[in-house]
């Protein structure tokens, strides 16, 4: 039987690396994945305010490090259900940033909280019937007018689906259909603004000069992962 979710207790001392090696064949690495998609929050965010943000299903924290690269007085607060990975995300010490487990269908802090919430290739790995308790926690603690973006893989994409088929952690995922995910997002009562399709090429220096062109093709439903911006 599936779990309602999947563990990575297991994965989280080598998760970097066992991503590193996953993602090769993109020509980048997993910090590239990570950085990327805080800079895709960016283009709708304003760098310097002092928000409060909620990394869902943060991992081993390393996009909290990525936000505090970019959103310099942000407060960050990272939550998992696997505590392992919660011990590696603290031995990062990343500045004004705390990370915490929690039980996977409650988030422990009251409503209206956070600013912008991201969370990045978590739903896949959470039970699809489970999705609607998460969308909904995720509305409640979110501030109204907050931010909400959702990274997934795109299953229209058969370079995605050959790396997530050979990803040891991502042995029981279940990807989201761009359709789906919106679908749920709505039903959730948030504001679907965005569907935003990434990653059309590989990062390998020959394709360096084409990657401007990515800007216009988020429309194109074929990018390797995609992602839902919506408001409270
Ligand atoms: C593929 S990893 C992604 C980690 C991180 N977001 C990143 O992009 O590096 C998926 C993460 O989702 C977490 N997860 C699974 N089910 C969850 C749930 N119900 N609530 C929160 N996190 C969950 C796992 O423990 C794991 O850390």
């Amino acid at each position: 039987m599936k779990r309602e979710f999947d563990n990575f207790d297991e994965f989280a001392k080598d998760y970097r690396a066992t991503h590193d090696k996953s993602v090769e064949i993109s020509g980048a690495d997993s910090d590239y994945f990570s950085e990327y998609k805080i800079l895709e929050v960016l283009k709708y965010e304003q760098a310097n305010d002092s928000i409060r943000i909620l990394d869902f299903g943060c991992g081993d924290g390393n996009s909290s490090k990525y936000f505090r690269k970019y959103f310099n007085n942000s407060q960050i607060v990272g939550i998992d259900v696997s505590e392992q990975s919660i011990k590696e995300a603290n031995q990062k010490k990343i500045e004004n940033a705390i990370f915490q487990s929690f039980n996977g269908s409650t988030i422990p802090f009251d409503d209206n909280q956070f600013d912008l919430i991201f969370t990045s290739m978590v739903f896949h790995h959470i039970e699809h019937k489970l999705h609607e308790n998460i969308l909904n926690e995720i509305r409640r603690v979110l501030k109204p007018g907050g931010r909400f973006y959702n990274f997934e893989h795109n299953p229209n994409n058969p370079l995605t689906r050959k790396v997530v088929n050979e990803c040891p952690f991502d042995e029981d995922a279940v990807l989201l259909k761009p359709s789906y995910h919106k679908m749920i997002t709505i039903k959730s009562g948030l504001n679907l603004k965005n569907l935003n399709f990434t990653l059309f090429l590989p990062r390998h220096k020959f394709f360096k000069p084409l990657l401007g062109l990515e800007k216009i093709l988020t429309w194109c439903p074929i990018g390797a992962q995609y992602y839902i911006r919506s408001i409270k």
